[in-house]
């Protein structure tokens, strides 16, 4: 049998050096970013992380102290800013080192406890995971989930809220697992509202690429990522709760279960500029930037140009030939699921765009379906033109039969109808 230690006294990589100079281990095999990294940047068109503006990107290179006068400074103007994305007076507004999951987390982990009772509105992949989360704090769960791309109704609510009683309820606004929109979000609200319950809105692809009015529409906690709609980098989200729910997290009769999330410290930090934990400055002063490009443009222009950019290309998608999986009804511009085309393997196809044309977008949690992002610098008419014409001729490479020539002369008439697209 062989020796297992005799292994660890050669020089390969992780070996256990004996000598005295306290270094135990080897490093590893050594291979340069540029190495592995594209020569050219892929031009990132599927439903997120999306690409970055070069204030984006500039913003994320600079390290500052994370407390102290200057980033005072920024905290308060990214607050202002972040208020107007969220269409919120309220003052708790604050970022969250991590994942949209994060903020999803913060809102969950804050608003429900062992015992309280949360009516989870399941779309989709990203909807049922606030029902996890919520399960996983401790709280009564229950789970409304219409067929697969159909939304929650407003009817179908008021009829669950009738029969049970519930502290909270979740959704989402738009449901990129499937591309659905939750259209009736607003009467949801209402709804949730007039039974005393709280409501918590994954926002993740549709702040600021469609309208949403936290504050018109009662929502309570509202959260979105860095990477979607506001196209900055994955990893500094935000949250904002309404002083409704703000009055709940105060009166909490336990201590919320994450340290990191709890809100009341987080505010430390984003309210009074106290130590909570070391804030994840590069992330945040993209952030800023990003905010600022979403004022700086307006919200009205700003859904205009998703609008506009994303009802452009499906129909140029529907002119090729491709079927979109949600009905034009309920169909959520930010993520645009395309139904998988007979006889073709989703992942060979997206290897092959990807190859080919420099062009990524994304596969499925388990549809037959394809998705590509309009969220941010996605919607670009550039990045239109090149995104149709590689999602045609990549299909079309594995037999589908596609018209890509009358899908990009689509995209050209409805974009030209429109006058102020750039
Ligand atoms: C609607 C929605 N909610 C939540 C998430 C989770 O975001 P993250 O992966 O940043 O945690 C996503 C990610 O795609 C999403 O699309």
């Amino acid at each position: 049998m062989e020796d297992p230690l005799a292994a660890r006294t050669s020089k390969a990589e992780g070996a256990i050096d004996t000598s005295s100079s306290g270094v135990s281990l080897a490093p590893p095999a050594l291979v340069p970013l540029d190495v592995i990294l594209p020569s050219e940047p892929l031009l990132l068109m599927g439903a997120g992380p999306v690409p970055i503006p070069h204030a984006v990107a500039r913003a994320n290179g600079v390290v500052i102290n994370h407390l102290g006068a200057t980033m005072e400074r920024v905290i308060e103007n990214l607050k202002s800013m972040a208020r107007y994305a969220f269409q919120t007076r309220s003052d708790k507004v604050m970022g969250v080192a991590g994942p949209a999951s994060a903020a999803m987390e913060m809102a969950v982990t804050n608003l429900l406890w062992p015992g309280r009772r949360c009516l989870c509105l399941k779309t989709g992949t990203f909807s049922g995971r606030l029902g996890e989360m919520a399960a996983a704090v401790g709280a009564e769960v229950t789970t409304l989930e219409p067929e697969t791309g159909q939304p929650v109704t407003a009817e179908v609510v008021r009829h669950a809220l009738a029969k049970g009683r519930f502290d909270v309820v979740t959704l989402v606004q738009g449901e990129t697992s499937c591309g659905v929109l939750n259209d009736e979000l607003p009467e949801i609200a209402a709804l949730a509202r007039a039974h005393g319950a709280l409501s918590i809105v994954d926002a993740v692809v549709t702040l600021s690429t469609m309208p949403l009015e936290m504050d018109r529409w009662g929502l309570d906690a509202v959260v979105t990522g860095g990477q979607k709609g506001l196209s900055s980098i994955p990893g500094v989200s935000l949250i904002a709760f309404s002083e409704r729910a703000w009055h709940t997290i105060e009166r909490r009769p336990v201590p919320p279960t994450h340290w990191c999330f709890d809100a009341m410290r987080a505010q430390r930090f984003w309210g009074a500029h106290q130590y909570h934990y070391t804030a994840p400055v590069p992330g945040i002063l993209a952030l800023y930037e990003a905010l600022r490009l979403v004022c700086e443009e307006g919200l009205e222009a700003r859904h205009a140009r998703h609008r506009v950019s994303s009802q452009s290309l499906q129909a140029g998608l529907e002119a090729m030939g491709l079927r979109l999986f949600i009905p034009a009804k309920h169909r959520l511009n930010s993520v645009i699921a395309i139904s998988l085309p007979d006889g073709v393997d989703s992942k060979v196809v997206l290897a092959h765009m990807s190859r080919k044309f420099r062009v990524e977008i994304s596969g499925s949690f388990g549809l037959d379906i394809v998705r590509v992002g309009q969220m941010g610098e996605q919607c670009r008419s550039h990045n239109l033109f090149k995104v149709l014409y590689a999602t045609g001729m990549s299909f079309r490479h594995f037999g589908v039969k596609l018209d890509v020539s009358e899908g990009l002369a689509e995209l050209e008439r409805a974009l030209t109808r429109e006058q102020e697209f750039e």
